[in-house]
């Protein structure tokens, strides 16, 4: 799959069938991740993969109720990162923007091979950083709900939820976000 492919297959969904983890799939999407670029080369992403049945019941207890749906998961990524191990400039956080660019490049990896890749920021990071042991220094950012898509809508999602299972929620026009050589300027002809 090319990356335009990849970026186009790539959903949020919700519906889950279980599959079996691998180390080689969790060894596959570190090494993806780990070509992201990053400040200085300062590499502040941290992932712990959760896949055992003890621990992934544990977590599912970190969920907010309206990520119910996210206890079909195989696996749970935590995406956790520590402030010192990048640079923050004045306001500028790129510990956690490097760490989002590494948690792209793992998602399209894993859309790439056949998986639903969804993170989410519903969840209780304290109780995820009690959970797995993760120190109070580190920011808790997203889990990354891992599943294999499903032929059926599960039962557990909202209305809404079932909706854009099937369709992909409506992105703002380009017009909304881009700007031509300076801030404001929509048009690419001045
Ligand atoms: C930082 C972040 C947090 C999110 N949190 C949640 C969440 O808590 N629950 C959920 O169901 N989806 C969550 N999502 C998924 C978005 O709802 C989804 O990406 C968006 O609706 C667009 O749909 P698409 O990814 O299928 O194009 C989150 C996505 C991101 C990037």
């Amino acid at each position: 799959m090319d990356v335009t492919t990849t970026i186009h297959q790539r959903r949020a969904c919700r519906s889950f069938d279980h599959f079996r983890i691998t180390q080689d799939l969790i060894v596959d999407l570190s090494h993806h991740a780990q070509l992201a670029p990053s400040r200085f080369s300062n590499q502040s992403w941290q992932f712990v993969f959760v896949y055992d049945t003890k621990t992934i019941n544990e977590l599912y207890e970190a969920l907010s109720s309206g990520n119910a749906w996210a206890k079909d998961a195989s696996m749970i990524i935590v995406v956790h990162c520590k402030k010192t191990d990048d640079c923050v400039i004045h306001d500028r956080k790129y510990f956690l923007f490097d760490s989002g660019l590494a948690t792209a490049f793992l998602i399209l990896r894993a859309t790439e091979l056949g998986l639903v890749v969804h993170p989410i920021a519903g969840f209780s990071p304290t109780k995820t950083r009690e959970i797995l042991n993760i120190p109070e220094d580190h920011e808790v950012i997203t889990l990354v709900i891992v599943g294999k898509h499903a032929s059926i809508i599960k039962s557990v999602l909202s209305e809404k939820q079932s909706r854009d299972e099937q369709s992909r929620p409506p992105r703002y026009p380009l017009t909304d976000f881009i700007s031509y050589n300076r801030y404001g300027h929509r048009n690419h002809d001045g």
